[in-house]
């Protein structure tokens, strides 16, 4: 049997190159390898923005999201992609793991100050849930329950939480969850088209995967590339060059772009040539996920349809596990108990 994998994304909207670099494209991958589980985590947004108007915005944005996915290739057929909102068990295991872990080691991640900081929230009002956020997450993880969990740099410290919340459940409990490894992408985070921030939708220096080949090409147009080279005959640096950083993850003709690289250090290529080459080379690859992006977008109510199967899969199975849990911690024998006397004392 197939090891579970189970990893995801809050839906914040459409997903750019950052995304596929660092993620998707590990995922499209791994799905043949594991028992896939992609959650779209909308109830972890809630933890920035509780407001209405946030959450009218993910309604669009998991649809969004979930086309992204499908257009670069993950596969409703292997990968079960689900609403995490829609599965009951997951508030009310998040109520149980509050239990096991501190405020401490809540407070000590830096991960949800750093959330707090990027959603202007002051300290005096930072929510109770985002605090809870990773305790959330290992509900998430350990009611699926997943035996891997692919995920950044930044999230790795939630998924050790995770597991000192299943050790210490299993020393009260018995052997009720499995301890979850983390699969680290050892993908540093890209750059955005300023060059100076990763590529982050917030700072508007993104290329999303939805981007049509003239929009793509326009913002390859306005990228920095080495401030201290004024003319085409001045020797560039390629260290650091964003455009050079985007050749080196997405033109697949290594040979060209040495080639670049080489006249670029000389003063022999011309900053329009090397963006041109980069525009064609990133257009190549989108080129496929926008023909397939337009083929799910005629088939009306297919998205729906693999969030909503996915959705059913992880309820009946999440159920599962809760049951489990509940009852390795008594509470299922207490209430059983309490409702059999009754239903007898009233005839029933
Ligand atoms: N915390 C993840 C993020 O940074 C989203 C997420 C929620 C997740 N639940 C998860 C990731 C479970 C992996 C496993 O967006």
């Amino acid at each position: 049997m197939k090891k579970k994998l189970l990893t995801g994304d809050r839906p914040t909207g459409k997903m750019h190159l950052g995304h596929y670099v660092g993620s998707l494209k590990n995922r499209v991958l791994l799905q043949d390898q594991y028992d896939c589980y992609f959650i779209i985590a909308d109830l972890h947004t809630l933890t920035t923005r509780p407001d209405r108007e946030a959450i009218l915005g993910i309604r669009d944005n998991v649809k969004e999201m979930v086309l992204d996915y499908l257009s670069v290739g993950i596969d409703p057929t292997k990968t079960c992609i689900y609403l995490q909102s829609a599965c009951p068990a997951v508030y009310e295991m998040n109520l149980l793991f509050e239990m096991f872990v501190t405020v401490n080691r809540l407070m000590g991640m830096p991960s949800l100050k750093e959330m707090a900081r990027n959603a202007h929230i002051e300290p005096e009002s930072f929510p109770f849930g985002l605090l809870g956020y990773p305790v959330l997450q290992a509900a998430d993880i350990l009611m699926a329950p997943a035996d891997v969990v692919p995920v950044g740099k930044d999230n790795e410290p939630h998924i050790e939480c995770t597991r000192d919340i299943a050790r210490r459940f299993n020393q009260h409990y018995g052997d009720v969850f499995p301890m979850p490894e983390v699969i680290s992408g050892e993908v540093p985070s890209l750059v955005g088209t300023d060059g100076k921030n990763k590529m982050s939708k917030s700072l508007n220096n993104c290329i999303y995967l939805s981007d049509d080949a003239a929009t793509v090409s326009k913002k390859i147009k306005g990228m920095y590339t080495d401030p201290n080279r004024i003319h085409a005959d001045t020797l560039g640096t390629v260290e650091g060059n964003p455009v050079f950083i985007y050749h080196d993850a997405f033109n697949t003709n290594k040979e060209e772009v040495e080639d670049l690289k080489t006249r670029y250090r000389k003063g022999t290529v011309t900053d329009v040539e090397v963006k041109d080459k980069l525009t064609t080379a990133i257009n190549t690859m989108l080129e496929p996920f926008r023909v397939k992006r337009k083929e799910l977008e005629q088939d009306k109510g297919f998205i729906e349809e693999v969030i909503y199967d996915g959705t059913m899969k992880m309820i009946a199975q999440s159920n599962e596990t809760l049951k489990k849990a509940r009852s390795a911690m008594g509470l299922t024998g207490g209430w059983n108990k309490i409702s059999r006397v009754a239903r007898e004392r009233k005839g029933l």
